[in-house]
């Protein structure tokens, strides 16, 4: 496995394994675990060869969030990334991402607005526009995305549509730990304590799913379920929003032929947690 910091250097090897056929990429802030090295297998059994960016972006953290303490660990990384497979690793410094002088932000508009886009401001300025980057560079590709991350994979999708951009972008699903938490890097900051609490999301979620299973179409009703098993848990809300899946409404109320997505964000001390439940889907 090559590992390359040099974007230019990583452009022309995604070149040289495209040669060999389809080539998968996964895009990640590092800090993997096995989600993520779920992401790079599933990418293999799209691909011939999978390349994987590792790349702390400072431009989608805003003032007062994790920058300088996000987690580092390109060596296991790197390790782990060829034990799952894939041919390429790119890992460039902040410096060589956003060159001297650089003025350029890509923005989609709407799709941006709700969740964690009205929580954290400019957070997807950041991720578009380092995505775009990572794509641009990596050139005809299938990439795949979490969809822990909901609202990111939809908005790059929707990106990478208004930008011709020539990728496909999958997504696949949450992967959970045994008992539940949906895998995240930020889960390593959790006291044994907040870990606990933190199953408060995904007790909402699936308290809301049976509800939903039962026949249960309020969007209020379905909300305020999943939000009191969340604050009973001890966490701090930030939000418990329904909405469509496209685009990522707020819905208020749910007629069967609309998908849509019930999204959580919360705090278990000072750590920020998201989850999410397609719901009508089973889990
Ligand atoms: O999901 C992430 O890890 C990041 O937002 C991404 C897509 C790698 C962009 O920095």
């Amino acid at each position: 496995m090559q590992v390359i910091h040099d974007p230019e250097a990583f452009r022309h090897a995604c070149q040289q394994l495209r040669q060999r056929g389809r080539l998968g990429f996964v895009p990640t802030m590092g800090a993997l675990h096995a989600g993520h090295l779920q992401l790079v297998r599933f990418a293999g059994q799209q691909a011939s060869s999978v390349a994987v960016s590792i790349f702390v972006n400072p431009t989608q953290f805003g003032p007062g969030e994790d920058l300088a303490s996000y987690p580092r660990t390109l060596e296991a990384d790197c390790a782990a990334c060829e034990q799952a497979g894939a041919a390429l690793v790119f890992a460039p410094s902040p410096a060589q991402m956003y060159l001297p002088g650089e003025r350029t932000r890509v923005r989609v508009t709407a799709l941006t607005e709700t969740l964690c886009g009205a929580t954290r401001p400019g957070h997807f300025d950041g991720v578009c526009t380092v995505v775009s980057k990572l794509l641009l560079l990596t050139g005809e590709c299938v990439a795949v995305f979490g969809r822990k991350d909901f609202q990111q994979w939809k908005v790059v999708q929707r990106m990478a549509r208004d930008l011709f951009l020539p990728v496909e972008i999958l997504g696949h699903p949450i992967v959970r730990e045994a008992d539940g938490l949906a895998m995240s890097s930020r889960n390593r900051y959790l006291s044994a304590a907040e870990r606990t609490s933190a199953l408060g999301l995904v007790r909402g979620l699936n308290a809301a799913q049976a509800a939903y299973a039962a026949g249960e179409r309020e969007p209020g009703v379905l909300q305020a379920l999943c939000a009191a098993a969340i604050a009973d848990a001890g966490l701090r809300i930030q939000y418990v929003q329904l909405v469509d899946s496209e685009q990522l409404q707020p819905l208020s109320t749910l007629p069967g032929n609309v998908p849509a997505v019930l999204a959580v964000a919360a705090h278990a001390g000072a750590t920020r947690l998201i989850d999410n439940r397609e719901l009508g889907e089973a889990e």
